[in-house]
């Protein structure tokens, strides 16, 4: 792949993402990241029954790349158990997406990363809120 080649799966991720949102609920957690590469912000909401991800959202303060990807983790990771969805790597979003252009795959890590933290935030019982305005404005 070129490096700003997309594949038609991401350019569709990107134009129709699934998942984009908020959740809310005791059985709710919440992950977020930033990207170092960029300042860009990931925030991930998955809803938990018995240790599996029932629902999942997203919303990001990033670029096109990082739509799709969260777009694509959404929809690979729903209905997994907890276990399973830790396992999904930014290539298995690449691979799902077609691939992505070698100068964006940093910004597959965001959506890969904020699962994992809402997970390990699930586990924990950590709970974090979902970010102000005046918070994002700040990133
Ligand atoms: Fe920031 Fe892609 S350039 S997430």
């Amino acid at each position: 792949m070129k490096s700003t080649q997309y594949s038609e799966k991401t350019l569709d991720h990107f134009r129709n993402p699934r998942n984009v949102g908020t959740l809310e609920g005791d059985d709710v957690a919440i992950g977020r990241v930033g990207n170092p590469v960029c300042g860009d912000l990931m925030e991930m909401y998955i809803q938990v029954v018995d240790d599996r991800i029932a629902d999942i959202r997203f919303q990001t303060f990033g670029c096109g790349s990082a739509v799709a990807t969260s777009s694509m983790t959404t929809e690979l990771v729903k209905g997994m158990t907890l276990d399973e969805a830790l396992g999904v790597t930014r290539g298995n979003v690449a691979d799902a997406l077609d691939g992505l252009p070698p100068v964006k795959m940093h910004c597959s890590n965001l959506a890969a990363d904020a699962l994992h933290d809402a997970i390990k935030n699930w586990r924990s019982g950590k709970k974090l809120n979902p970010l102000t305005a005046e918070e994002v404005a700040g990133v």
